[in-house]
Formats: structure tokens, C-alpha cells, sequence
């Protein structure tokens, strides 16, 4: 693996994430949350992702961060020739044995996201998508776009869909004792460097963590997603902002007719995600 190729402190940063993310692995494949076998992967998707993303028929995708497959079965159900990768070794191992079991055919590669063109090969995508809980782990974002618009097909789009960092800004729930109240807890924009937790618990039901507790997140506000995806080279087809998230952030949240959740009408309306398409120009 690398990460190798950042400084020693990045680097360790990481490594550190990685077995933090083999260490949580176990925990989400056993959990009610990820329901493996029993929830609809296409649960895991916003309404709009799909209008957004296109007939995915026949289409070569690569689904970077995967972790246990849970959206990339969707694709392959979908039709596409589907790509996950992923660096945890143990997230790997489950992708496969889940994809396996149900009769999906997914390639899952173990490799840092920033070596996907080594392991995935250059100009081969029609399509690459990341997100939800992806982005975070991202010390270099142009490192990271470098790497995407390698990876894509002239012609070939982005799709992101990620936390909004509205909602990372208003923490990702409430902390002990705290109330439901909207506050402003964290960062919205980068540039104070990592931010290091230690967490017992991951973000899923099941057991305490026995080990590797300790994980590292960069904050991306959306100016600099978007600013680093164009000075890449990529053109922005849509950025949708969406007050809907995959699961009930605040106790009062209510289930749409998606399935997805909202905060009540009488809540100010914000952003909690948002779906960014962004396209590699064929010339
Ligand atoms: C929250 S999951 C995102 C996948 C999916 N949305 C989900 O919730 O299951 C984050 C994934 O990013 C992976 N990850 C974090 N940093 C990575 C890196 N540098 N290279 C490859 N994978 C990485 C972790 O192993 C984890 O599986």
C-alpha cells in the first residue's frame, strides 16, 4: 500500500486509517446498519443519483473507496462492469465474499486510492464514483483529482456523492448530553490540517472496537472540491445540494417517500449532501 509517497506524517496518518478501517470491518459486515443480505443496495442512493448518473447499462465503472460493496452491487445490478477498490485488506475480503454470495460480478482491487491508475489502468472508465464518508479520508485533494481524470474515458464523468460539509460542520451526531439543536461544532472549510479521532465506536450498531481506534479526516468544503476538480481539467455538469441523508442524523428526522430522511417542515432547510457530476472533455 502506499500513502508511501506523502510525508512520513501523512503517511502515518494513513496507515492509520487503514487499520482503523480493517478494524471496523468486521463490526459493520455483522451490523444491522449495512443489513448485508437484507437491505436493497439501491437504498443506499439518493433519488437524484440516478437521473444524475445515466443509463449505466454496459458501462465500465470504478466505484473508489467501496469499502464492503454495499453501493457497488447496486451498479452491477445496474448492468455495468463494475470496479470497486478499496486499501482495507479486511473490506476487500467481505466485498468479495458479499458480491460472491449473491451472484454479482464486481472486480475488487485492495490498493490506495491514489494508486488506482497502477492497479486499474489509465483511460478505462466511463465512469468513477465515490462518496458518502469517502472524501474525508483525503489528506491532497488535487493528488486525488490527478488520479480520477487519469483513470477516466475522454468523455467520461465524476460523480460524487458526498456528506455535505454543512453537515460535517454540525458533527456527525450529538454529543453526550448535547441536544438536537442545529450547532455549529466543527470546521466547514479545510486548511487546519488532519483532524484525529479516537473512537471506541464506529458508526454502525455492533461491538466496541478492540484495536486501532484512531483515525484521521480532512475537512473539503465544496469551493474546494469543485475549484480542484476544474483545475484538473474536469467541466462541472451539476451540483445538486439535498437536505436528504441515508439515515435518521437527528432523532427528528422524518422518512420521505425515498426512504431517505429529512429534518421536520418546520426546520430551516439545509444542505446535508450533495451529488457532483463533472465530466472529462473528449478533446
Ligand atoms: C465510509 S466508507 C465509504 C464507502 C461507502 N459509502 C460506505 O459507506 O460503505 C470509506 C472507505 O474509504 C476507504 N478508504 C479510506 N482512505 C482510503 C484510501 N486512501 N485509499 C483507499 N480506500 C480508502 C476505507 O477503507 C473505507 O472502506
Amino acid at each position: 500500500m502506499s500513502g508511501m509517497s506523502f510525508g512520513v506524517e501523512v503517511g502515518e496518518m494513513v496507515r492509520a486509517n487503514r487499520a482503523n478501517w480493517d478494524a471496523r470491518t468486521p463490526v459493520h459486515v455483522a451490523s444491522e446498519f449495512y443489513a448485508v443480505g437484507r437491505r436493497d443496495p439501491r437504498s443506499w442512493f439518493a433519488p437524484f443519483e440516478w437521473s444524475d448518473l445515466g443509463e449505466l447499462a454496459g458501462r465500465e465503472l470504478a466505484h473508489l473507496q467501496c469499502h464492503i460493496g454495499a453501493e457497488t452491487i447496486a451498479f452491477a445490478r445496474q448492468g455495468a462492469r463494475v470496479t470497486g477498490l478499496d486499501f482495507s485488506a479486511a473490506a476487500v475480503v467481505e466485498a468479495r465474499r458479499i458480491a460472491a454470495g449473491e451472484g454479482s460480478k464486481i472486480e475488487y482491487v485492495e490498493a490506495d486510492v491514489h494508486d488506482a491508475v497502477a492497479h486499474l489502468g489509465a483511460g478505462r472508465f466511463d465512469v468513477v464514483y465515490t462518496g458518502k464518508g469517502a472524501l474525508c479520508y483525503l489528506p491532497d485533494l488535487p493528488r486525488w483529482a490527478a488520479t480520477v481524470v487519469e483513470l477516466l474515458k475522454p468523455g467520461g464523468f465524476v460523480y460524487i456523492a458526498e456528506f455535505h460539509p454543512l453537515l460535517n460542520a454540525l458533527g456527525p451526531k450529538p454529543g453526550p448530553g448535547e441536544g438536537p439543536e442545529l450547532l455549529l461544532r466543527h470546521d466547514y472549510l479545510e486548511g487546519r490540517g488532519a483532524i484525529e479521532r479516537d473512537a471506541t465506536y464506529t458508526y454502525t450498531d455492533g461491538p466496541a472496537l478492540t484495536s486501532a481506534t484512531v483515525s484521521y479526516e480532512w475537512m473539503h468544503s465544496l469551493g474546494e472540491v469543485v475549484t480542484t476538480l476544474v483545475r484538473a481539467g474536469l467541466r462541472i455538469d451539476s451540483l445538486t445540494e439535498s437536505e436528504l441523508l441515508p439515515w435518521p442524523r437527528w432523532a427528528r428526522m422524518t422518512r420521505t417517500g425515498s426512504g431517505w430522511w429529512a429534518l421536520p417542515d418546520g426546520d430551516p432547510r439545509v444542505p446535508l449532501l450533495y451529488g457532483l457530476k463533472a465530466s472529462k472533455p473528449t478533446a
